[in-house]
């Protein structure tokens, strides 16, 4: 357990102040690298790779640096990180690059921890030009498993695809990358700053997670929060995966609000999460998920939470009860002008990927906001928040947020259903607590409730994956009408998008199916892997009848899921008996 790092590092604040005399720049010669594309979250690779070839990392690093041109000289950088193994390696490249390229200051985490929400924050606070982030989110690290880095605006939005792009189209005919000779490696492991060249370039070595708690205590009424917490009757868990959004749980639950030192659990960062899968869900979480199960632990805590490897994922826990992240943000949403002080003025708008499912649709319809439809990828919603259409958004894929900064965020999430179970408590006895399954259960009364499950066939050859993508387009032409169990198909087709703000266009989203009896199916392929392709199936089914949205997920759904196999082929196009993971 990380206890009160942050007060460690306060007293040791401002001790180091090295001077390196002069930037001794080197122009090193290099040629592409295959493999550089950027997917749905920034640059994704088996870390086996770099450590074979750590020209890897120098290029892609290079090839942005050249895409953000001249703009970039004198300017300050946000540096941060999950804490998987290769993330201090490749700080101390990013570092020495960037003084190469003319930048003036890196701000970087402590031990280059810093969660991506913490990076969107400390961009905004600080008004940095832009930030890099080494992660490959949820997936496993360690010398076995991947590494990854994105960058991230201004703004503190991801960068838009159009960057990333050129960025790529870079790579391709990279030929040479600037980088500093250094006697030693920049000490990151303590708070301070290190000067070269008279001043001319500084590392900043920073606090994980001040700048982002910073953020937080301005959206939640952190005193209402803090006698919540110290009800009697109320207990909460936060498993932080051993990775960077522990971090900040830590500091935020514990050290703000007072929860009991054992509330944030695997809080602290490992190079290898633990040989953990960071990934908050019913597959990955297990230590969590006995934890609030009553039949397994009978003082199974009120509200149980996990956040991902970057901390910008959550997954939200009643007692033996789990929230859809679809279910999350619809609840969040329809709380959130009551509850959430951040917005007492009003929400804006709302915002959901096209996958995630359409219960938020139904909160928008009721409250008169506009609902927008957006691709997979949270650098979608950016633009329509910097134009103030967008207060709340998220996605199937356990990611919620608000515009506070330009990620998803884990933690904030947390604190939104802290923050609606105080709002729904207010007065209750002690001993009578709503919890967040009668707060569910609630919300699917007053709005009906939709049906979820996501099936996912991890690592299958591209080839097949492409090719049953290819096929269900071409059935955009001719929709099967035969189908089992009554499914009638009222429309088929695949998802663009044209940016509301600046009408910039994202084609091939994945196809959508829409039912006549209000199902519907969503089929695309991840781009968040490593290695081979990844299928994802979404199903949902809307059900308004109150005694039936009881009935168990699984068995409700199998109509559907028969007509869904069906329909893709997918066995036969995967070559798989089953999916890899439901969710
Ligand atoms: C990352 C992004 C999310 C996105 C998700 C989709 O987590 O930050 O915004 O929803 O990837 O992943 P996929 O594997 O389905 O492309
Ligand atoms: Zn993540």
């Amino acid at each position: 357990i990380l206890p009160h790092s942050l007060r460690a590092d306060r007293s040791r604040r401002c001790l180091r102040s090295r001077v390196v005399s002069r930037l001794d720049v080197q122009v090193v010669p290099t040629v592409p690298i295959a493999g550089q594309k950027t997917g749905t979250s920034g640059l994704r690779k088996q870390t086996s790779v770099l450590v074979e070839e750590p020209k890897f990392v120098c290029n892609w690093i290079q090839s942005l640096f050249d895409c953000l041109g001249d703009e970039l000289r004198g300017k300050t950088l946000i540096l941060g990180g999950d804490g998987r193994y290769y993330n201090k390696i490749a700080a101390q490249t990013v570092i020495r690059m960037a003084a190469a390229n003319a930048v003036a200051r890196v701000i970087v985490g402590k031990d280059c921890v810093m969660s991506t929400p913490a990076v969107s924050a400390c961009i905004i606070q600080r008004k940095a030009f832009g930030g890099i982030i080494m992660t490959a989110s949820h997936n496993p690290g360690g010398i076995n498993g991947d590494w990854g880095v994105k960058y991230n605006t201004k703004s503190g939005s991801p960068a838009t695809e159009v960057l990333l792009d050129r960025v790529y189209e870079r790579t391709l005919n990279i030929d040479q990358y600037r980088t500093l000779d250094l006697p030693s490696d920049v000490d990151t492991s303590s708070l301070g700053e290190t000067s070269f060249d008279g001043g001319n370039f500084v590392v900043e070595v920073i606090s994980s997670t001040d700048d982002h708690a910073n953020v937080l205590r301005g959206c939640f009424d952190f005193n209402k929060l803090k006698s919540f917490i110290a009800r009697e009757d109320f207990s909460l868990c936060y498993d932080g995966m051993n990775a960077a959004g522990g971090l900040c749980a830590d500091a935020v639950l514990v050290g703000e609000l007072g929860a009991a030192q054992a509330t944030v659990i695997n809080s602290l960062p490992l190079e290898d999460f633990g040989g953990g899968h960071p990934d908050p869900n019913l597959t990955y979480a297990k230590e969590l998920l006995e934890i609030m199960d009553p039949s397994q632990n009978p003082s199974a805590p009120d509200l149980g939470a996990a956040s991902d490897g970057d901390g910008d994922r959550n997954m939200i826990l009643g007692k033996g009860f789990f929230v859809t992240p679809s279910d999350s943000l619809a609840v969040i949403a329809d709380y959130a002008e009551r509850a959430i002080p951040f917005f007492k003025d009003g929400v804006r708008g709302l915002a959901r990927s096209m996958p995630t499912s359409g219960a938020v649709d139904r909160v928008a319809a009721a409250r008169g906001l506009n609902l927008y439809e957006t691709p997979t990828g949270w650098k979608y919603f950016g633009n329509l928040m910097d134009a103030g259409m967008l207060s709340i958004c998220g996605e199937e894929s356990f990611g919620i947020g608000s515009n506070h900064i330009r990620e998803k965020d884990g933690l904030w999430a947390v604190l939104a259903w802290l923050s609606i179970l105080a709002y729904r408590n207010e007065g209750t006895p002690t001993g009578e607590l709503v919890g967040v399954e009668q707060i569910v259960r609630e919300h699917w009364a007053k709005y009906g409730r939709n049906l979820y499950l996501r099936y996912d066939y991890e690592n299958v050859e591209s080839e097949g994956a492409e090719s049953m993508m290819d096929y269900l387009t071409s059935l955009e032409e001719n929709p099967p009408t035969e189908l089992p169990g009554g499914f009638v198909i009222k429309s088929l087709d695949e998802f663009s998008y044209v940016d509301p703000v600046d009408k910039s266009k994202a084609e091939k989203q994945g196809i959508r199916v829409l039912f006549e009896n209000g199902s519907r199916l969503v089929v695309r392929l991840s781009g968040t892997g490593s290695a081979g392709a990844t299928i994802r199936i979404y199903l949902e089914y809307y059900e308004t009848d109150q005694d039936r949205q009881s009935v168990e997920t699984t068995s409700a759904m199998q109509p559907l899921v028969d007509v869904a196999l069906l329909l893709t082929k997918v066995g036969e196009f995967s070559g798989r008996d089953g999916p890899t993971v439901i969710t």
